[in-house]
């Protein structure tokens, strides 16, 4: 069966409650677009927005958390856990995204504990891998990309691979306007399923894998032709309604 297409807005560090409600408000049209083509829409507001562009969205726009904590609760000041995200039915988080990776010692292997508490309250984890300017110059896109690829998901079972979500995001293309030619994409998304392959089995072939790192309207539709490449995680881009459905437009 073919991969339902992704399009994912990921916000970062962006937008007022009153700018995410606006914009969840102006989405609703799209979501229905995207309903009827057969393509799942999504965007991940900060944590401060996630109730007000839940509440607004339409039901069938994705509302994405950044991030979250592996425990249900303790000492952990300045965290979010993965009950407080349920409760505001919020049912998917990204992970393991390069700027947490760079900048809050996000690793791979706290993303694997991430996952898994995730996975065990049927939630959808979305696990970003990536590798930088320097790792990339040095030949080395694969080694970093499966090594992320087999510690995030030690462990998991085919039946927890069916639930998750993928992002091959090059961190030397992420807001830098340089883009991956898509046989770079295409080359390591197919990698990845490979290494999704020896994770979690069969169900590899079932998992989206989005691109992401400087997709615009007039590149996004190129990345998706790709066969392994299911879908865009987007920053910039995102951000703003027109541009944001002019993605979707592309692609349907
Ligand atoms: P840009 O689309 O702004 O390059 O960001 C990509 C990204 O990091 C999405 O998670």
């Amino acid at each position: 069966m073919a991969r339902r297409k992704l399009l994912m807005g990921n916000w970062k560090m962006n937008k007022t409650s009153a700018e995410a409600k606006e914009f969840a408000i102006a989405a609703k049209p799209l979501a229905q677009l995207a309903k009827a083509n057969k393509i799942d829409l999504g965007v991940a507001p900060t944590y401060l927005s996630l109730q007000v562009t839940r509440a607004k969205a339409a039901k069938s726009m994705i509302v994405a958390a950044q991030n979250c904590h592996y425990k249900e609760s303790g000492a952990y000041t300045g965290e979010v856990s993965i009950p407080m995200l349920k409760e505001m039915k919020i049912n998917w988080v990204i992970l393991g995204h390069s700027e947490r990776r760079a900048y809050d010692n996000e690793t791979s292997e706290k993303c694997n504990l991430k996952i898994k508490a995730l996975l065990a309250n049927d939630m959808t984890p979305l696990y970003c891998v990536g590798e930088t300017l320097e790792e990339f110059e040095a030949g080395k896109t694969k080694e970093v990309v499966g090594e992320q690829i087999r510690k995030g998901l030690e462990g998991l079972s085919e039946e927890d691979g069916k639930k998750l979500v993928i992002a091959y995001e090059p961190v030397w293309s992420i807001g830098t306007g340089k883009n991956a030619s898509t046989e770079i994409a295409q080359d390591v998304c197919n990698f990845i399923r490979k290494v999704l392959k020896e994770c979690v089995g069969k169900s590899a072939s079932k998992i989206r894998i989005l691109y992401g790192g400087s997709v615009k309207p007039e590149n996004i539709k190129a990345y998706l032709s790709c066969p392994d490449v299911d879908g865009a995680l987007v920053g910039g881009a995102s951000l703003k309604i027109d541009s944001y459905t002019k993605l979707l437009e592309e692609i349907i």
